[in-house]
């Protein structure tokens, strides 16, 4: 059963920006692509470092550290040095939030 968790106003997330929060436990980071939000586990696959401070190239989380790069809706691994994906969460916005599922 899903166990949606309000993260952000949409606000706080604006078009190609990531932003980092806390939802329970896990570390998500929320991206903005194009106005749709997709949620990613805030913690690179390459050294376990915060996606959230990394940028966003189109549809690509760029990670700040080493470069590698994830399908921000997906969160499958597309550039080196990462050779995994990282876990992504469902979205749903409702009016001015943003709720994720983090199972
Ligand atoms: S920690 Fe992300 S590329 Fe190394």
């Amino acid at each position: 059963m899903a166990e949606w968790v309000r993260i952000a106003a949409t606000t706080d997330c604006p078009p190609g920006k990531l932003l980092g929060r806390m939802v329970g436990k896990m570390g998500v980071a929320l991206v903005n692509v194009d106005g749709d939000y997709y949620a990613l586990e805030d913690r690179c696959s390459h050294q376990d470092l915060p996606l959230s401070d990394g940028e966003v190239d189109g549809s690509t989380v760029v990670c700040a550290y080493h470069g590698a790069r994830f399908d921000a809706c997906t969160g499958k691994n597309k550039g080196l040095p990462a050779v995994r994906p990282v876990k992504s969460f469902p979205v749903e916005v409702r009016g001015s939030e943003v709720y994720v599922d983090v199972g």
